[in-house]
C-alpha cells in the first residue's frame, strides 16, 4: 500500500475503501440526517446521540477558545452538525463529505444568522490540500483501517499548520467480535463495518514508519456512552509547546 496520500496519488486501497464508506452514507442519508437532528429516536439511538454530543464538546474543547477566523476543515462533516457549531464561533468552516446528499441537508441546518459553512460533496483528501488552521474528522476515519487512517493522516499532515483532531473506534471485545463476523460472513449491503484499533496498534503505528512524521499524538480521550464508544486524538506539531 502507498504510504503517499497527496491528492495525485491516492491510494487504491484507500479509493476502493472510500467508494465503499461514499456509498453505503449515500444509501443511508435519510437515517443519518434524522440521527444528528432533533426528531425522536429510539432508546438506545439516543445514547448514540448523546455520546456523539459529548465527543462535540471534546473535539471543539480542544480547539483555541477564540476560533473567530481560524480555517478549519470538518472533514466527513455529515450533516454539518460540527461545521454549523464551529461558523457559529466565527471559524472560516469548509464541511466536506462524500454523500451529496448529506451535504444537501448541512446546507438546510443552520441556525439564522450564522454564515453557512462552505459545504462540499468530494473527498476529504482533495479538500484538505487548500490548507487549513485545523482540519477536524469526527467519527469518518471509523470506517477505515488504521494504515489507512495513518495514510490519510499523512497525506494531510503538511495542509494542517495547528494539527488534526480525529475520532477512532477503541477496540472493544463486542466491536472486535462483530468486526470478525463482518470478515467471516460478508454481506454486500451491510454498513460500512466499523473497524476497531486497539490501543498497543495504535500507539505502535502513531510512533512507528507508517505514522505521521510533522504530528506528534498530544493527547486523547474516549467517550462511551451506551451504544456509542469513540476514542478522539489531537496530533499536534511536533514540538509545539503544551
Ligand atoms: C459516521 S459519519 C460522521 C459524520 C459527521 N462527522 C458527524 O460526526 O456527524 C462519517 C461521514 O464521513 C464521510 N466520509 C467518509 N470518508 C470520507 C472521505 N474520504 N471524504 C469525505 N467524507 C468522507 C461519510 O460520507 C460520512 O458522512
Amino acid at each position: 500500500m502507498s504510504t503517499d496520500l497527496h491528492p495525485s496519488t491516492l491510494s487504491d486501497g484507500w479509493v476502493r475503501s472510500r467508494d465503499r464508506v461514499g456509498a453505503y452514507f449515500r444509501a443511508g442519508a435519510e437515517r443519518w440526517t434524522h440521527l444528528t437532528s432533533d426528531a425522536p429516536v429510539s432508546r438506545i439511538r439516543a445514547t448514540v446521540r448523546e455520546g456523539r454530543r459529548q465527543m462535540r464538546e471534546t473535539l471543539v474543547s480542544w480547539l483555541p477558545d477564540d476560533v473567530s477566523g481560524l480555517r478549519i476543515l470538518d472533514a466527513g462533516c455529515g450533516p454539518g452538525v460540527l461545521s454549523w457549531e464551529l461558523a457559529a464561533r466565527g471559524a472560516r468552516v469548509v464541511g466536506v463529505d462524500l454523500a451529496p446528499e448529506l451535504i444537501e441537508a448541512a446546507r438546510t441546518r443552520g441556525p439564522e444568522g450564522v454564515p453557512m459553512p462552505d459545504f462540499r460533496a468530494g473527498d476529504l483528501m482533495e479538500a484538505a490540500s487548500e490548507g487549513f488552521d485545523f482540519i477536524v474528522a469526527m467519527d469518518c476515519f471509523i470506517h477505515y483501517g488504521l494504515r489507512e487512517t495513518l495514510d490519510a493522516v499523512r497525506g494531510m499532515e503538511s495542509f494542517s499548520s495547528h494539527g488534526i483532531l480525529l475520532t477512532v473506534a477503541p477496540w472493544t471485545p463486542l466491536l472486535g467480535a462483530m468486526h470478525l463476523a463482518g470478515k467471516l460472513f460478508p454481506r454486500r449491503d451491510r454498513a460500512p463495518s466499523i473497524i476497531p484499533v486497539t490501543d498497543h496498534a495504535l500507539r505502535r503505528e502513531l510512533e512507528g514508519p507508517f505514522g505521521p512524521t510533522d504530528l506528534t499524538l498530544h493527547r486523547s480521550h474516549t467517550v462511551h456512552r451506551g451504544f456509542y464508544i469513540s476514542r478522539a486524538l489531537e496530533l499536534v506539531p511536533r514540538g509545539r509547546p503544551t
